[in-house]
């Protein structure tokens, strides 16, 4: 299979850090942030990667990703999103990239120790999408389970301001590539964008929606709050040091 890594949009919401850089190339510890999700992905068995980005600073991917290769890239491609056009309109870029086949999607600001890679070998067509039960689902793409058959998802809701479950949709989804016909037919929400709840909801109506649970730590990147907490995971990841050993270095 092969990954995909959505990393358009401004970062408007971490002005002015994104004045300066592209949002996923801020520092996750010590690493861009953009390196985590293509490691969640090399880590899968893909080693063909697209990149899809945007705005002012789009440039800078290269110098600091160049050709993948010490990320463990067999190849590594670029899109250019030309508007924030959304998610899905994004991952519309990667059609000829996909060519006919099967796709694992990861948005950029998204970082996770999970391994996915019995998912992706074991992937069978439709649509599979990975749940993980958050304290804030308003802030995410949020399940409704079937209430007869709590296995079942029968909708997922965009930022619901009541919503029906506690897990978030997270950032990483496969697809069959039945994706493409289906983004054609969608039309911007009230936000302005193409978005990937609408895809995910197409396959639920067809029957074609798969779930897992993700373990282990999954945090979006995209809010100061997010990003802060994921420089405290990785670090802690990274050292083997507890949070509050951290201490140290506000002293
Ligand atoms: O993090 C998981 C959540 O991501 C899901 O639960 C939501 O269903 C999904 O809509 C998305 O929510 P956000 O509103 O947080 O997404 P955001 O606009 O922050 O975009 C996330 C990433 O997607 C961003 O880091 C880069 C990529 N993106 C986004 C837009 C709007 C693009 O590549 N192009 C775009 O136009």
């Amino acid at each position: 299979m092969k990954g995909v890594v959505l990393a358009g949009g401004l970062g408007s919401r971490l002005y002015p850090l994104t004045h300066a850089t592209n949002k996923h190339l801020l520092p996750v510890y010590d690493k861009p942030m953009v390196y985590y999700p293509i490691r969640t992905l090399v880590q899968a068995g893909i080693n063909e990667v697209l990149i899809v980005t945007g705005g002012p600073h789009a440039g800078d991917f290269i110098g600091v990703l160049r050709n993948g290769k010490d990320l463990g890239l067999r190849h590594l491609e670029y899109a250019f999103q030309a508007t924030e056009g959304g998610i899905a309109d994004a991952l519309s870029l990667c059609e000829d990239f996909a060519d006919g086949g099967d796709i694992a999607v990861i948005l950029g600001d998204n970082t996770t120790d999970a391994d996915i890679s019995a998912s992706v070998k074991g992937f069978a067509g439709g649509a599979m999408v990975f749940l993980r039960q958050v304290p804030d689902p308003e802030r995410f793409g949020v399940p409704v389970f079937d209430a007869q058959n709590q296995s079942r998802i029968i909708g997922i809701e965009e930022k619901p301001r009541e919503p029906k479950s506690n897990y978030a949709v997270t950032g990483l989804y496969l697809y069959d590539n039945r994706v493409f016909e289906f983004i054609k037919t969608l039309e911007p929400s009230a936000r302005g964008e193409l978005e990937i709840t609408d895809v995910n909801n197409a396959y639920i109506r067809l029957g074609s929606l798969k779930w897992a649970e993700l373990k282990g730590f999954w945090s979006d990147a995209g809010t100061f709050e997010s990003l802060f907490r994921s420089n405290v995971f990785w670090a802690q990841k990274s050292t083997g040091q507890a949070a509050e050993d951290f201490r140290e270095y506000l002293t």
